[in-house]
């Protein structure tokens, strides 16, 4: 059989769904939570900012079993065997960059008992989240993913625009 036009529907859904919430939660920790004091007023920031971070998470975990049961279309060229390699590693990376800060964000939630304030109405935040060590590793791949997600735009831009390949069309719903 041979490989079809475009991802399945499902998986299209599933990619500009994270796209946009990955994009809010970087933005959004980046540039609000992470200066934010630990006080009352961050509880509903942080509501907000865990709930889209497990969505992500398991829309991630959807999408990698949507993406191995069903037929993808034949790989990207770029007329560079260098530059596809950098194509397959950036996608491969993507999905471990997503994984890694859902994972890192739970394990940091549980270990500062932030589940039991912010969904369970204790209210009480732990001064410091840097005193638990996967703050910081919540940090550093959030770095990683920023410029993940920089490189992938590029690389789509330099495919729509200058190679004018029609590669987007792959992520999109259509007949054929
Ligand atoms: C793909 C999903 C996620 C993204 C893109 C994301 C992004 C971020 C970013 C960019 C920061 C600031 C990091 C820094 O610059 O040092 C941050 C901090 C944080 N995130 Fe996430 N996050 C995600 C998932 C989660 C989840 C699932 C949780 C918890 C359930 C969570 C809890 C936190 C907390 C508690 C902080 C610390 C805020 C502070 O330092 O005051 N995150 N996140």
């Amino acid at each position: 059989m041979s490989n079809p036009k475009r991802y399945n529907p499902w998986l299209v859904v599933i990619h500009w769904a994270t796209a946009l919430l990955i994009i809010l939660n970087l933005l959004a920790g980046t540039f609000v939570l992470k200066w934010m004091p630990n006080d009352a007023a961050k509880i509903m920031p942080l509501a907000s900012h865990m709930t889209i971070g497990i969505l992500i998470l398991v829309l991630t975990l959807f999408r990698i079993v949507i993406r191995r049961a069903t037929p993808t279309p034949a790989p990207a060229t770029t007329g560079n065997s260098f530059l596809d390699k950098i194509g397959v590693a950036t996608h491969i990376l993507l999905y471990l960059g997503a994984l890694g800060m859902g994972i890192s964000g739970v394990g940091l939630a549980l270990q500062s008992g932030l589940f039991s304030s912010v969904y369970g109405g204790t209210g009480a935040i732990p001064p410091d989240f840097y005193a638990y060590p996967v703050r910081t590793g919540h940090g550093f791949a959030a770095t990683a993913l920023i410029g993940l997600v920089l490189l992938h735009i590029g690389a789509a831009l330099y495919h729509q625009v200058i190679r004018k390949d029609g590669l987007m069309s792959r992520m999109t719903i259509g007949k054929d």
